[in-house]
């Protein structure tokens, strides 16, 4: 069974996400073993509280320099033996110390369809936002590994989703979490834990059902 730690800084939806998957049986070979919160105040942690899951603050900000904070985070890992970490909704960096000691071992959600819309300044609502801007049709999520380049790991699962004409930013983010976002993270999650990823050449394998 694999301790997978979620990573958390606001609402926590996906976080409820992987939480129900887990309780529905469909996530096989791996538990929610504790939750890492940038933020105090985050519901995520409420959630966390309600389903009986360990968790910890540790606050960017509340750190000397990025040392002490890469620090925090590493001897918490190793005190919750986590086997996954999951980035859903983690408004911090993490170092390329981090991102190296766990290569291939961090997953994050972004909110579009990985190159578009991704990099430093795109999060949250910005996301959707760019793609309305920009006019596509179709933008949707993506799982990915984490690396040092910010959205830049190796791709493993991707769900697109329409714009409708007449969406808002708040309106495609709604409909984009519910209908790709809670989806995929939960399966990305499911096929880590049962080592059905496989890694040729940086790109990422699923292995057939
Ligand atoms: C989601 O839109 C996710 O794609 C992005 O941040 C948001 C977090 O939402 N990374 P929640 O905290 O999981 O509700």
């Amino acid at each position: 069974m694999l301790n997978i730690v979620v990573f958390v800084s606001g609402g926590g939806t996906n976080l409820q996400a992987l939480i129900d998957a887990c309780e529905q049986g469909k996530i096989k070979n791996g538990k929610i073993a504790a939750v890492l919160s940038s933020n105090a105040k985050a519901y995520a942690l409420t959630r966390a509280k309600k389903h009986g899951i360990p968790y910890k603050v540790i606050s960017r900000k509340a750190c000397v320099n990025a040392q002490e904070h890469t620090q925090k985070v590493l001897s918490f890992l190793e005190e919750v033996q986590a086997d996954l970490i999951v980035l859903a909704g983690f408004m911090s960096i993490l170092s390329k110390e981090v991102t190296d000691l766990y290569a291939y071992k961090i997953i994050n959600i972004h909110p579009s369809l990985i190159p578009s819309f991704c990099g430093n300044g795109f999060y949250g609502l910005k996301v959707h936002q760019a793609a309305l801007n920009y006019g596509v049709k179709v933008t949707g999520a993506t799982v990915h590994f984490v690396n040092e380049i910010t959205d830049g790991g190796a791709i493993i699962l991707q769900k697109p989703v329409f714009v409708h004409r007449n969406d808002t930013a708040e309106i495609l983010q709604k409909r984009v979490m519910e209908q790709a976002e809670w989806d995929i993270l939960p399966k990305a999650v499911s096929l880590f834990c049962e080592s059905k990823l496989q890694i040729v050449n940086n790109h990422v394998i699923v292995e057939e059902e």
